[in-house]
């Protein structure tokens, strides 16, 4: 079993461990089991440790190849279906089911057809029984986080595909969720509109204390945005080794071409298809 919590909690008193940890996944296994009986082992044995870092957000990347099981340990993590062995903490509390602790943003958009791009963000908190002059101020902040405040009247059908992402980010992030998943969620779009919402992620964490766990098979997407990035085995998935990325001053459409960017980009790549697989590190 690969340890992959980091070192400083370890060596901390446990009555301090607690609280620090925001997303805790311990020993999660699932087997989808069909209806005739056949099953398929998705995750093997997943676990990993994400620290609240008060008033910081954060981006962790869970990285693996295409059908090993990331989509299903992010659900797990969304409370959408139960793991067969393990558990997930957020927060101190175990998870037991979706919660508004947690948002999920999907590859596929998911705004409302029928309702404006405003009426889609503010929809959270209209549920919630918010007021209609804090909800206003509540979507103009979100609206603008995402460069969407001039197109607020518009409805989903007339906008871009990344201009749809940014509304479901908005009307995720709106509820304030301890934890942001994403699930490839610029998937669908083309390389320069991938830029644009990677760079606004990284812009909503530092904007924004919360915590954003993304899915993607994509190395370049992994060291662009991650702070730290758990690297996933083919399935059925285990955690094969935790890294961090380093704090990179300027994240830019330059710095992909960076040597130093590039070297952390083999070093994933390696660890996903090359020698290194399979080993703990
Ligand atoms: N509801 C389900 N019932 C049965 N098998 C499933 C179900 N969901 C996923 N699987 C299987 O579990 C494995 C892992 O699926 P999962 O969607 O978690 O992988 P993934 O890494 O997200 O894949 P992708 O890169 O294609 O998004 C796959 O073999 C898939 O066919
Ligand atoms: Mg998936």
């Amino acid at each position: 079993m690969v340890d992959t919590t980091p070192s400083f909690i370890k060596e901390m008193p446990d009555a301090l461990k607690q609280p620090v940890i925001k997303l805790e996944v311990k020993d999660l296994g699932v087997t989808y089991v069909g209806r005739d009986g056949t099953s398929i082992e998705a995750v093997r044995q997943a676990e990993l440790a994400v620290l609240d870092k008060p008033g910081v957000g954060e981006i962790v990347v869970l990285l693996g190849p295409s059908g090993c099981g990331k989509s299903t340990v992010l659900k797990c993590i969304a409370g959408l279906i139960a793991p067969t062995r393990g558990e997930v903490w957020v927060g101190g509390v175990k998870v037991e089911g979706v919660g508004r602790d947690r948002g999920m943003v999907f590859q596929q958009y998911t705004s409302f057809g029928w309702l404006s791009v405003r009426d889609n963000v503010a929809y959270g908190l209209k549920l919630a029984g918010v007021p209609p002059r804090e909800r206003k101020e509540q979507v103009d902040h979100y609206l603008n986080l995402v460069g969407l405040y001039e197109y607020g009247h518009l409805f989903p059908k007339s906008l871009s595909g990344g201009m749809k992402q940014r509304v479901a980010i908005a009307r995720t992030l709106i509820n304030k969720p301890k934890l942001l998943l994403m699930d490839e969620p610029f998937g669908a779009l083309d390389p320069h509109t991938r830029w644009e919402m990677q760079t606004l992620i990284l812009d909503i964490s530092r904007q924004e204390d919360n915590t954003i766990v993304l899915v993607t098979h994509d190395v370049s997407e992994a060291v662009y945005v991650a702070d730290t990035c758990y690297v996933l085995a083919p399935r059925p998935t285990r955690i094969l080794h935790r890294v961090d990325v380093p704090f990179f001053a300027e994240r830019n459409a330059a710095l992909k071409a960076a040597p130093e960017f590039r070297a952390i980009e083999k070093q994933l790549l390696d660890m996903l298809y090359g020698s290194a697989q399979g080993t703990a590190g």
